[in-house]
């Protein structure tokens, strides 16, 4: 077998540029329900879930880590989903934001408080900021506004509404009262 140069290649191609294992059976749970796919290799977790099973509450943005906006819990930890294989969250568990409500009549306190707070302009970082938040309170919340604002620098707004934001999250992470203005 040749390479594109026509040099000599020592070893046949290997998985996963074969056919036969250029697909996956995958199984995970998604916002309290099970998931069962077949998946491609290449496939990127965000695809999966906008384009596979619909949940386009997951934004994206930049799709190398920078944004944000793709943000969703793994394992109730934060993470990036443009930067992690669909594959790879086979037998995980993941919660996007259309799994963050209590209820389809009660939003859970984060949202809330970026509702009372207005901490969107368009809203398309909203649900990337709610669930590094969501992430964030799993792990037992920000200790003080130095933790908050250093947390919520890994989320970028278009709309540069980082005031209402931080408003709403510090209400959210139930640091002191909500400032009255900035
Ligand atoms: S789209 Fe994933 S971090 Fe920007
Ligand atoms: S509200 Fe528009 S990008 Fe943040």
């Amino acid at each position: 077998m040749k390479n594109r140069l026509g040099r000599t290649l020592n070893t046949p191609l290997s998985p996963p540029y074969s056919e036969s294992s250029a697909h996956h059976e995958i199984q995970l749970h998604v916002n309290d329900e099970v998931v069962t796919a077949r998946v491609e290799s290449r496939l990127l977790l965000t695809d999966f879930l906008r384009h596979r099973i619909g949940l386009t509450g997951t934004h994206v943005g930049c799709e190398q880590g920078t944004c944000g906006a793709c943000t969703i819990l793994l394992d109730g930890k934060a993470i990036r989903s443009c930067l992690m294989l669909a594959v790879q969250a086979n037998g995980r568990t993941i919660r996007t934001v259309e799994g963050l409500a209590v209820s389809d009549e009660k939003l859970s306190s984060i949202q809330k408080a970026f509702h009372e707070q207005h901490g969107m302009q368009c809203g398309f970082c909203t649900p990337g900021f709610l669930m590094s938040l969501s992430g964030l309170a799993e792990q037992g919340g920000p200790k003080n506004d130095a933790e908050l604002d250093d947390h919520l620098c890994g989320n970028i707004c278009r709309c540069t509404g980082y005031v209402n934001i931080r408003r709403a999250a510090r209400q959210a992470m139930d640091l002191d009262a909500v400032e009255s203005d900035e």
